[in-house]
């Protein structure tokens, strides 16, 4: 339906994904799979959409996203539903009431699909973007967390994606983060007439985001804040050192930033986002860390884990697009006269079965303009049959890199094409 004035119906923020555009998007989905497989990720569909609860119980109540973010309704029987902002609190959902921690090879999960954030939209930021996200189920070893990130680039690098860069926390734990917090609030409250007035906002609620706020304001007033480097207990120093020497031999760009904080609150322990410098504003492509309490919040039994998600639309600004060489067919078939349509249709048809790939001409015009349109859709053969093939079942096969020409039994059209 086309509505009549000039609005379009298109929700803003949302986009359309046409054929020239999805053939990246599935080279992209395919690289993931490969390269997560050979981790031993195996993949998780999630429903898009969850009972409210589920995230504002893990994202946390003052989040940006829980706050104003969600897209949230209320169904006939009156539960409120919300979109899925993003993946982690639907797998850790479904690990729970699937109960796979019951089942030790199942602690490596990926997965891929639309999120949907009520956010501004602007360059690198839609209000329907997608995911592709992996989560490890059942280990605090460092080693855990060193593995999933050098997966992540190894994606990336697979991709051949370079100029990316790590930023690397660790945000404490139960045991040393509430320490860190009164510290920090201290610190923010004899500062609160330098900070915008979303920090002002956040700073009893949720301190630490202030950290991470964009305002320049905020960032010279926290300039001398205290960080959660000299904070943290000795288990979770220890846990960050060790991450840190098993990620030193790789050749990723690590940026150690006490100041990095996320947005999600579940969050504890291993924090990171990976930034490209060629994005502008929107510049993290990926972010991710532990969330050691969360599986026992979701009331499965305690499961450390840990996972990342990066955003495919991002992601795709940054391809090199012509690395990834789009499939051309392998013939056209043109037919010059609507008495010629039925061999062509049956020509088509048997070269399918035989597995090529081919388009068929479905208007007749001149040979010449049909012949354009071989030319434009990459073929590396035409296939024409007029009037004077029809009637000796033959066809002309074109050859359309070097233009050599000829004429051949409709039969051997296939073994011709198919070389
Ligand atoms: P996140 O940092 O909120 O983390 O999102 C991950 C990535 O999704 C971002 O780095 C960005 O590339 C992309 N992204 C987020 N919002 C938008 C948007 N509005 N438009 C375009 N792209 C966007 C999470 O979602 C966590 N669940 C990651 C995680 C998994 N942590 C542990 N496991």
């Amino acid at each position: 339906m086309r509505p009549k004035t000039d609005k379009l119906l298109k929700i803003k923020g949302v986009k359309d994904v046409l054929p020239d555009e999805a053939y990246f998007w599935q080279q992209l989905e395919q690289v993931a799979r490969s390269v997560f497989e050979r981790y031993q990720f195996g993949e998780i569909r999630i429903p898009t959409f969850e009972k409210t609860e589920v995230f504002v119980r893990s994202i946390g109540e003052n989040s940006d996203i829980v706050e104003k973010e969600m897209y949230t309704l209320k169904d006939r029987g009156g539960d409120s539903l919300t979109l899925r902002p993003e993946g982690t609190a639907p797998v850790v959902r479904a690990y729970v009431e699937e109960k796979l921690f019951n089942d030790p090879s199942v602690n490596r999960l990926y997965y891929m699909g639309p999120m949907f954030r009520a956010e501004r939209p602007q360059a690198g930021r839609q209000r329907q973007f997608h995911q592709i996200g992996a989560e490890v189920f059942g280990s605090n070893d460092p080693s855990i967390d060193a593995e999933l990130i050098l997966m992540l680039f190894d994606f990336f690098y697979t991709l051949r994606i370079e100029g990316l860069e790590l930023r690397l926390n660790s945000l404490g734990c139960p045991n040393c983060r509430p320490g860190y917090r009164e510290k920090l609030l201290g610190f923010l409250r004899k500062h609160i007439d330098e900070l915008c007035d979303d920090c002002n906002r956040r700073v009893e609620k949720n301190p630490f985001r202030v950290l991470d706020c964009k305002s320049i304001n905020c960032q010279k007033a926290t300039e001398k804040a205290p960080t959660i480097d000299n904070n943290r207990c000795s288990p979770c120093e220890q846990h960050f050192t060790q991450t840190i020497s098993l990620l030193e031999g790789s050749k990723i760009p690590i940026n150690l930033d006490p100041k990095l904080v996320r947005g999600l609150d579940y969050y504890s322990n291993t924090a990171f986002e990976v930034k490209s410098a060629s994005l502008g504003a929107q510049d993290a492509i990926a972010g991710g860390g532990r969330y050691n309490g969360l599986v026992e919040q979701f009331g499965g039994p305690s499961t450390p884990a840990i996972g990342f998600a990066l955003g495919v639309e991002r992601l795709l600004t940054l391809l090199d697009k012509t690395k990834f060489v789009e499939k051309k067919p392998d013939a056209y078939l043109i037919s010059l006269e609507s008495r010629c349509e039925d061999t062509i249709f049956n020509l088509t048809k048997t070269l399918r079965e035989q597995k090529l790939s081919v388009e068929r001409g479905i208007e007749h015009g001149s040979l010449k303009s049909q012949m354009r349109k071989a030319n434009r859709s990459g073929a590396k053969f035409a296939v024409i049959v007029g009037l004077e093939e029809l009637s000796s079942s033959m066809a002309i096969v074109k050859n359309m890199e070097d233009g050599e020409q000829k004429t051949v039994l409709l039969d051997e059209v296939s073994r011709i094409i198919g070389q």
